[in-house]
C-alpha cells in the first residue's frame, strides 16, 4: 500500500506556486521542524520536505512552536536532515473524481493501489478537507433507504442522508456486514474508507467479503495500519470527499467507514506529537473538535443527493463509556451495536436489537409497523430478561404467560434476524415477515 510521490509532487506542482523555500531545522520522531517560512504557513497547509537525495515527501503543518513550523510528512523521513529544504504549498488538497472512479481501490491521496493503471481525472475540485454544509441550508433526512439486511430494514430502519455507527469489537463481523451492505443497499454507490487495518485484512475485505460484484458499485479508500498517523486520518477525509462528489451528482451514496476509531487514534497521535495535551483518557482536545467535523459531512446535502454513514466504533468488551465512542454516538442519529456473544451462538449479523437504535425510525414508520417493531422488541426483552434461567433449566413453563409467549417466538425472532451473506433482504418484505412470524397480519 505504497503512494506514488511522483504524482503528488505533479498535483502540488500544478498549484499555484510562489515557490518559498524554508529550512529543516530539526527533526524529532515523526516532527519535522521548519524555520523562515513560518509567516508563510497555517495548520493545515502544506510543504514539501526535499530529502538530500533530492526526493520530495508531502507534508503537512500540523502546529508551530518557538517561531517554527510543526510538520509531519505523508511518507516516511528516511534521508531527510538538518538543512534541507521545504518547500511551501500553496492552495489546498484537492481531487478531481469521475464515475469512472467506480471499483477502484485508492490511497489516502486518492493515488489508485489495485494496479488496474491511472485514475482518470474529472473537472471539478473537491476539497479533501471540506466542511460539512451550513446546518441551515440542508434538506431533512429523506424516505426510508433499503439496507438489503432484514434485521437493519426491520428494527433500525434508516433514511436516507441518515449517520449511524456500529459498535463492536474484533472479530465480531463488522468486515461482513459492511459489504453485505456496500452490495444489497439500494443506494447507486458507495463509498468504503479502510482505516488502519492490517494489509491481510484489507485484502481479505476486498476479494472475500465485497467481491468483484459488491466492488464494482463502489469506491474503496485504503489506509493501512502501517501508514503514518497523516495518511491514515487523511484517509478518512478522502472517503468523505469522494462521497460529496456522487452526492453532488444528485446521488444517494452510502458512506462505509471502518474504523472511525483508528480515524481518532490517528488524530491522537498527530495531535500529541504538536504537542498538546492528553486531557480525555489520552486523547487530546483535537480528537474531540475533528470527530464532528469528519462525520458531520455525511448526511443530507443541499441539493438532491444524500450521504448515508455507517461509522464502525471499536469497543472491546462492549464499553459503550469509552471516549470515543462516547463521543461519535453523541453525534449520530442511532446506533447499532454488535455482539461477540450473539456470533458465538450463531447468529450473524450479531447486532443486539435490543441495545441498538435507529433515531429516525418512529418517524419514517406507519403505526402498524411501529406496533409490531415494539411488540417483538417486548417479546425479545422478556426472553433476554430471563435467559440466563431458561438457559439453566430453573424457569417452569406456565409461571408467566409473557415469558412463556417470549420463549415460543424466541427461535422464530432469532431466525428472521439470522441472515446469510450471500442474501439480500429487501425492505418491502420485511414487514410482511415479521408480522407473519408473530401472527398478527400483514402490516405492510
Ligand atoms: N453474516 C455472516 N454469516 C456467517 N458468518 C459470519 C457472518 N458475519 C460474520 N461471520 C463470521 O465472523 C467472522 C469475522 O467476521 P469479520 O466481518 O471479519 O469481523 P470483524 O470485521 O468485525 O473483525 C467471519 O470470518 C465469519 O466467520
Ligand atoms: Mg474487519
Amino acid at each position: 500500500m505504497i503512494h506514488d510521490p511522483d504524482r503528488l509532487v505533479a498535483e502540488i506542482d500544478a498549484l499555484p506556486d510562489t515557490r518559498m523555500f524554508g529550512r529543516v531545522t530539526s527533526v524529532l520522531g515523526m516532527m519535522v521542524e521548519v524555520g523562515g517560512v513560518e509567516k508563510k504557513l497555517s495548520v493545515g497547509g502544506r510543504c514539501r520536505v526535499i530529502t538530500r537525495g533530492g526526493k520530495p515527501v508531502p507534508c503537512e503543518v500540523v502546529g508551530f512552536r518557538a517561531g517554527r513550523a510543526l510538520l509531519m510528512p505523508f511518507g516516511g523521513l528516511d534521508d531527510i536532515g538538518l538543512g534541507c529544504q521545504a518547500e511551501v504549498a500553496e492552495g489546498q488538497a484537492a481531487i478531481f473524481p469521475t464515475q469512472a472512479w467506480l471499483g477502484r481501490v485508492v490511497n489516502a491521496l486518492g493515488q489508485p493501489i489495485d494496479g488496474k493503471g491511472p485514475l482518470p481525472q474529472g473537472e471539478v475540485p473537491m476539497l479533501v478537507k471540506a466542511n460539512p454544509p451550513p446546518a441551515h441550508a440542508r434538506r431533512r433526512v429523506g424516505g426510508k433507504m433499503d439496507l438489503g439486511v432484514r434485521a437493519i430494514n426491520t428494527f433500525l430502519t434508516c433514511c436516507r442522508g441518515q449517520r449511524m455507527g456500529i459498535f463492536a469489537g474484533s472479530g465480531v463481523g463488522k468486515s461482513v456486514l459492511m459489504s453485505m451492505l456496500a452490495k444489497y443497499t439500494e443506494a447507486g454507490v458507495s463509498v468504503i474508507g479502510l482505516i488502519g487495518e492490517r494489509g491481510r485484512e484489507v485484502q481479505e475485505f476486498l476479494e472475500h467479503d465485497l467481491g468483484p460484484e459488491g466492488l464494482a458499485r463502489s469506491v474503496v479508500v485504503v489506509a493501512t495500519s502501517d501508514e503514518p498517523p497523516l495518511m491514515r486520518r487523511q484517509a478518512a477525509y478522502m472517503t468523505l470527499t469522494i462521497a460529496e462528489y456522487f452526492r453532488d451528482l444528485g446521488q444517494d451514496v452510502l458512506c462505509l467507514m471502518d474504523s472511525v476509531t483508528r480515524f481518532a487514534m490517528a488524530q491522537r497521535e498527530i495531535g500529541l506529537s504538536a504537542g498538546e495535551p492528553p486531557t480525555t483518557k489520552g486523547y487530546p482536545p483535537t480528537v474531540f473538535a475533528e470527530l464532528p467535523r469528519l462525520l458531520e459531512r455525511a448526511g443530507p446535502g443541499t441539493g438532491q443527493g444524500t450521504i448515508s454513514g455507517l461509522f464502525t466504533v471499536l469497543v472491546e468488551g462492549g464499553d459503550m463509556e469509552e471516549p470515543i465512542a462516547d463521543a461519535v454516538r453523541g453525534i449520530l442519529d442511532g446506533h447499532i451495536v454488535m455482539e461477540r456473544r450473539i456470533g458465538e451462538r450463531g447468529r450473524y449479523p450479531a447486532i443486539n436489537i435490543l441495545r441498538s437504535v435507529s433515531r429516525t425510525m418512529p418517524g419514517c414508520n406507519n403505526e402498524e409497523q411501529n406496533a409490531l417493531v415494539t411488540r417483538a422488541r417486548r417479546l425479545m426483552a422478556s426472553y433476554a430478561d430471563m435467559e440466563e434461567m431458561i438457559r439453566l433449566g430453573a424457569y417452569r413453563r406456565g409461571s408467566d404467560p409473557s415469558v412463556d409467549e417470549a420463549i415460543h417466538f424466541n427461535p422464530a425472532i432469532e431466525g428472521f434476524l439470522r441472515q446469510r451473506k450471500d442474501e439480500r433482504a429487501p425492505l418491502e418484505t420485511c414487514y410482511a415477515e415479521l408480522a407473519a412470524i408473530l401472527g398478527g397480519g400483514g402490516a405492510g
